[in-house]
């Protein structure tokens, strides 16, 4: 695997000063309006959330540059490195199927009509490693209840964009592109999924699914697709890209669950990045910490058979 780049500087030593020029670099290029609309005047501003973890935040450099985005290429260093070349402006989300008013929608109009907060949620990768991320986004089902969803809606199914000529990733059989996830309708609208769109009280990096990516902080981290172009709410289960890939290993819910192991290693624990090779394990919670809040989701469901 290979080791990101480190310089000798911490964050903490650069960020106040690093964050707030390019803040300000960003608000005075073209895409100023938009940068201003992904952040909402950055973290100051957003407002805290009850929801937030108090754990340590991984650094901002590892946010970055250990990264899983296999339309930029399979190594961890791989969309840090190639993703700088992604359009993200002019962006927007179609939203369709079951709703009362489908369209597309660009992506300032989402933002002009919801409230950006601070979430700190852990993330788990189905890898067993883990990060702690302060995310600026707002609740999916602020942007569900607006488009008005139909009776019939029992899914959401989400699909990134497909631009081979920017993603490269795409011009490889890695995977069926483009890259597709889902969630049942009670799961999107639960408090605790959002749409990012900024990170570190800046917008999203590109790396991390600029300009707009669900979180779901208490399922497996391949449920959170990036660079998000069409919300379809489905009356049946959608194909989902791991499940479809490879459905012994991946299913639809991916709840995180130390007690089911993925086939090939354990999940009972995770590295923690940023942590130290040898410091940095420590045993992986029941819906990674979120059971209070979620596990009602899944009452009466046998959760070893509904990985
Ligand atoms: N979304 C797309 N479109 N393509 C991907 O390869 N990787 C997933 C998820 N979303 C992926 C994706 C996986 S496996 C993880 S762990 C998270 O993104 C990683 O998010 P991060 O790089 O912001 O930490």
């Amino acid at each position: 695997m290979k080791r990101p780049f480190r310089s000798d500087l911490k964050w903490s030593d650069v960020t106040p000063q690093a964050a707030y020029l390019n803040r300000r670099s960003l608000m005075a290029g073209a895409g100023g309006g938009l940068v201003a609309a992904l952040i909402g005047g950055g973290a100051a501003s957003a407002k805290p959330s009850a929801f937030s973890t108090s754990d340590p935040q991984t650094k901002f450099e590892d946010i970055t540059t250990y990264n899983n985005f296999y339309e930029f290429g399979t190594g961890k260093s791989d969309p840090a490195q190639y993703a700088g070349g992604l359009t993200i402006a002019p962006w927007s989300v179609q939203i369709d199927g079951l709703v009362d008013r489908p369209g597309s929608y660009a992506l300032e109009d989402i933002l002009a009509k919801v409230t950006l907060e601070e979430r700190i949620y852990r993330l788990r990768c189905v890898e067993a490693w883990s990060m702690v991320i302060p995310w600026i986004g707002f609740p999916l089902a602020d942007l569900l209840t607006r488009v008005g969803v139909q009776p019939g809606a029992k899914y959401v199914a989400f699909q990134t964009l497909l631009r081979p000529e920017e993603m490269p990733g795409q011009q490889m059989a890695l995977l069926d592109w483009p890259y597709v996830e889902g969630l049942r309708l009670d799961e999107a609208m639960h408090p605790l999924a959002i749409l990012a769109t900024g990170l570190y009280g800046d917008a999203l990096p590109r790396q991390n699914g600029a300009p707009i990516r669900l979180v779901v902080p208490w399922k497996y981290g391949f449920k959170s697709i990036k660079s998000i172009v069409r919300i379809t709410l489905t009356d049946g289960e959608p194909p989902t890209t791991w499940k479809t890939m490879q459905s012994n290993e991946y299913g639809f819910f991916a709840n995180v669950n130390p007690s089911v192991d993925h086939p090939r290693w354990s999940q009972a624990s995770e590295r923690v990045i940023g942590a130290g090779l040898f410091a940095g394990r420590r045993p992986t919670l029941m819906f990674n910490g979120y059971g209070d809040q979620v596990a009602s989701l899944y009452a009466g469901q046998d959760l070893a058979k509904d990985y």
